[in-house]
């Protein structure tokens, strides 16, 4: 299924479009949009209110299904809540209330008016993209495992308009980057809903070459001969309990100046992880299918930044492979050496992620990256700590940590900052070895970090711990997407 987007400056009651969709705010005060219509109309929007057919609240939507004086058949209103607080928060419930009731229209052609709406802290554009961003990902559909996919539009055509003419450079600016970032989310959710008998490392590597030819990105798929080489002891000890081999997914964005030093992101793109020999409960594994989220963030966000040719150099980097039982799997207490030097013993081999990004982190040093950015789902920790609204965020440097923040508010893909304080490294101390893989049962997602920061020094480096954020579980059991947009909202804000 496809979305096809577009923007134009009309006024509602010339546009022809399967649906006409308009804002009013509460106490019949109607976006410019809504009352032209209700003016050609004969007063439609407003008899429907005082039928009391629309409730209350933003985001209720209603239908007037047969509307003659316009160019259009159909209207549908939704709530804004009171024109007086109209704020992001409104906005988003306006919006989410319209791509909901959207998804269960027959039609396919859709005119959605954000004309008469200011928010003090968000320009036209970023309502724009909101909008694409929303309704893309509630139109979003996995489905092409079943034997007979549910019946739908094959195309939505969705149309963000204004009559405001001179707000439409920004909302085709805000449009461009709404589908783009779209495109991204809806790789990594794919990806991520994707089986562990289908998305292997090998199957992500193909991936990545896929959207390099399509996007100028520059592929380098490393093999497990290669990785030896570089001495991935780490990395390699956790693919050699599994059949599927690793791959080192690295993908080279130039947009800028060569000479310019790159962002890189790193992703931990574990395709199934069963915990190895630390074998996990049977309850809910098919939910580690969804290790590889932080990877598909990378591979999605590669690609939006490829398709909106941002000003920049960004590296995406993915460590991928399965984490599984087997003769030649690791055992606890071995002990393995990374390409760092640094040897590692492994007291659970059901903390994985930590390996094989380890060796990730230290492979990259040689591209002299301006700041290096992970996320992994490391930790159920993390989902204790900060549950499933925020990203948890591990960073010592105070500027990086706040640009992340900011671009998480204004993506509305959040993170929130945890303590990466050197307090925390002794719960690392090995007896024999110069780590340990795990720091007890206190601070489980901080001792993560803890254990990656002792690969990052020197590098303005901050880690994700996307465990909470990546999937959802339950009835709207799925991968979500993130972090792609705050990926993208990052590098966007540095260009
Ligand atoms: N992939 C898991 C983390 C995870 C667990 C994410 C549950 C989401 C939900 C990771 O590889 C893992 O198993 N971590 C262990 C670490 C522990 C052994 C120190 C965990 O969190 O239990
Ligand atoms: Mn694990
Ligand atoms: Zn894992």
């Amino acid at each position: 299924m496809s979305v096809i987007f577009t923007s134009k400056s009309v006024n509602a009651t010339e546009c022809t479009s399967g649906y006409l969709v308009v804002g009013i705010y509460d106490n019949k005060d109607f976006t410019t949009s809504a009352q032209q219509l209700n003016d050609k109309t004969k007063g439609a929007i407003a008899s429907l209110i005082e039928n009391g057919d629309l409730a209350e609240k933003p985001g209720s939507c209603a239908l007037i299904p047969i509307v003659q004086g316009i160019k259009s058949k159909r209207i549908i209103i939704f709530r804004l809540g009171p024109r007086k607080e109209f704020s992001t928060k409104q906005f988003n419930l306006a919006i989410s209330g319209v791509a909901n009731f959207l998804v269960n229209l027959t039609a396919d052609s859709v005119t959605l008016f954000i004309s008469d709406m200011h928010l003090q802290d968000r320009d036209i554009s970023w309502m724009a993209r909101r909008v694409v961003e929303t309704s893309s990902q509630r139109l979003y559909r996995f489905d092409q495992l079943k034997k007979k996919p549910k019946k739908r539009p094959k195309t939505w055509r969705i149309q963000i308009a204004t009559d405001e003419s001179k707000s439409l450079a920004q909302i085709r600016q805000g449009v461009r980057i709404g589908k783009a970032i779209s495109e991204g989310v809806s790789l990594a959710k794919d990806l991520g809903n994707l089986p562990g008998n289908i998305c292997t490392p090998t199957y992500l590597a193909d991936k990545a070459r896929e959207i390099g030819t399509g996007g100028d990105i520059d592929v380098e798929i490393l093999d497990e001969d290669q990785m030896e080489e570089l001495g991935m002891g780490s990395l390699l000890s956790v693919s050699r309990g599994s059949r599927e081999p690793a791959k080192l997914i690295i993908m080279k964005y130039q947009g800028a100046d060569e000479n310019d030093r790159p962002v890189i992101f790193v992703g931990k793109g574990l395709t199934f992880d069963a915990g190895g020999i630390s074998i996990k409960p049977a309850g809910a594994m098919d939910e580690m299918k969804f290790d590889m989220c932080g990877g598909a963030g990378v591979l999605g966000a590669m690609l939006s930044i490829s398709q909106l040719k941002l000003p920049i150099n960004v590296i995406g980097v993915v460590a991928s492979s399965e984490n599984l039982p087997d003769g030649a799997a690791n055992k606890p207490g071995d002990i393995v050496k990374s390409m760092s030097g640094i040897t590692i013993e492994i007291l659970n081999t059901d903390a994985e992620g930590r390996l094989i990004l380890c060796d990730a982190l230290t492979y990259i040093r040689r591209f002299d990256p301006a700041v290096v950015i992970d996320a992994a789902t490391l930790t159920g920790a993390c989902v204790v700590a900060l549950g499933k609204h925020p990203s948890g965020l591990f960073c010592s440097d105070s500027e990086l940590t706040d640009a992340l923040v900011c671009a998480g508010n204004s993506s509305e893909d959040r993170v929130w900052p945890m303590p990466l304080w050197d307090d925390y490294q002794s719960q690392l101390d090995s007896n024999f070895a110069d780590v340990a893989n795990i720091g007890g049962r206190d601070a489980g997602a901080i001792t993560a970090a803890c254990f990656l920061a002792r690969f990052t020094e020197e590098m303005k480096w901050a880690h994700l711990d996307i465990a909470g954020t990546a999937w959802n579980t339950g009835k709207a059991k799925g991968a979500t997407g993130r972090p792609v947009s705050l990926f993208v909202q990052f590098v966007l804000d540095r260009c």
